[in-house]
């Protein structure tokens, strides 16, 4: 099925929210539902947009999958708190890294991500609590990727021949199906969404996942997520579309104290994107890079290197894996 735009200019949100409520309302009839709320804009619109359609009726979780930025399922939670939505934190973390475990090749840690995000956690919510649908926030620009075969993006089920209800025992509905980042946000304003929400930078389905080369263990996770607190801290206010840390698999020699430290290596990239078709590297100050090399080095264990990505999108990606 091809899709057709909404572009921001041409969306109404309010008549666009009030269709979807509809659509969701009709589709989960007098039965219940469950969304997963990362704290992503994506994912944040479309509880709004499924408590407005179906009040206690959807159960929305933050799933703890042990791959989130620092202190995140607290912040999400709280946040929903203040806007009179409640969330129910399920942690996973185990399951999750023991999917990931020993895996290197970016599509089967992809694959394994999914499996253990619909497979096992949903899989055992939606058994356990009877919901028969599932809403979340795919967007145009995840389908047309994931279609085009560059990577498979985590929420895309339908659009690659799978069969949610067949296969894991729920149906998937997907409100923001049409829309791209810029009219997604636009509509978390009209929703009420705070604007630490909607202004927020991208994060993907996979999590830090996405920015681990090689395999991803507790221990590298730890490792990339004081870099990105860091990256984030400093590039906060930056305008970029995005910005984020990778762990490279590669170690270099570096030196500590005079000594020689065979350490990891991290990359950090920024993003100048209208909506992560395409995206070029923000020309950051280097005064700004000197002070994250020396942040990342002094502050994140067992890193010895820093580097900037200077390639645009295409021919590399906005994530590593
Ligand atoms: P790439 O790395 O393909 O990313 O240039 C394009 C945009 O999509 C985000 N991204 C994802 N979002 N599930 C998502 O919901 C995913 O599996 C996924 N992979 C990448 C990425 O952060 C960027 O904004």
């Amino acid at each position: 099925m091809k899709l057709r735009e909404i572009t921001p200019e041409e969306l109404n949100p309010e008549a666009y929210a009030e269709e979807q409520a509809r659509e969701i309302r009709r589709a989960v009839g007098d039965g219940t539902a469950i969304n997963a709320l990362s704290g992503g804009v994506d994912s944040s619109v479309v509880t709004l947009l499924g408590h407005r359609a179906l009040g206690d009726r959807l159960h929305t979780v933050f799933v703890e999958n042990g791959l989130m930025r620092d202190g995140e399922a607290d912040r999400i939670v709280k946040l929903f708190a203040g806007l009179d939505v409640k969330v129910e934190l399920v942690r996973a973390e185990d399951v999750f890294f023991g999917a990931l475990a020993g895996l290197t090749d970016p599509e089967q840690k992809r694959e394994a991500i999914t499996r253990a995000f619909y497979q096992d956690v949903f899989g055992r919510l939606v058994r356990g609590g009877g919901a028969k649908h599932l809403l979340q926030g795919t967007n145009l620009t995840d389908v047309e990727e994931t279609v085009a075969g560059v990577k498979r993006q985590h929420n895309i089920l339908s659009q690659l021949g799978i069969d949610p209800e067949r296969r894991y025992g729920y149906r998937v509905i997907e409100p923001v199906l049409c829309l791209r980042k810029a009219a997604i946000r636009r509509l978390g304003r009209a929703l009420g969404l705070p604007g630490e929400l909607c202004g927020r930078p991208p994060f993907p389905g996979p999590a830090l996942a996405a920015r681990v080369v090689g395999e991803v263990t507790p221990e590298r996770v730890a490792l990339i997520r004081r870099a990105t607190a860091i990256v984030e801290e400093l590039l906060e206010g930056s305008g970029a579309f995005q910005y984020l840390a990778i762990l490279h698999e590669d170690r270099v020699t570096g030196m500590r104290d005079g000594k020689r430290e065979f350490g990891c290596q991290v990359e950090v990239r920024c993003w100048d994107s209208e909506d992560a078709r395409t995206g070029r590297p923000t020309r950051l100050s280097f005064d700004l890079l000197d002070t994250m090399a020396a942040r990342i080095t002094g502050e994140v264990p067992g890193v010895v290197s820093v580097t900037y990505n200077v390639t645009t999108k295409p021919p590399s990606t906005i994530e590593a894996i």
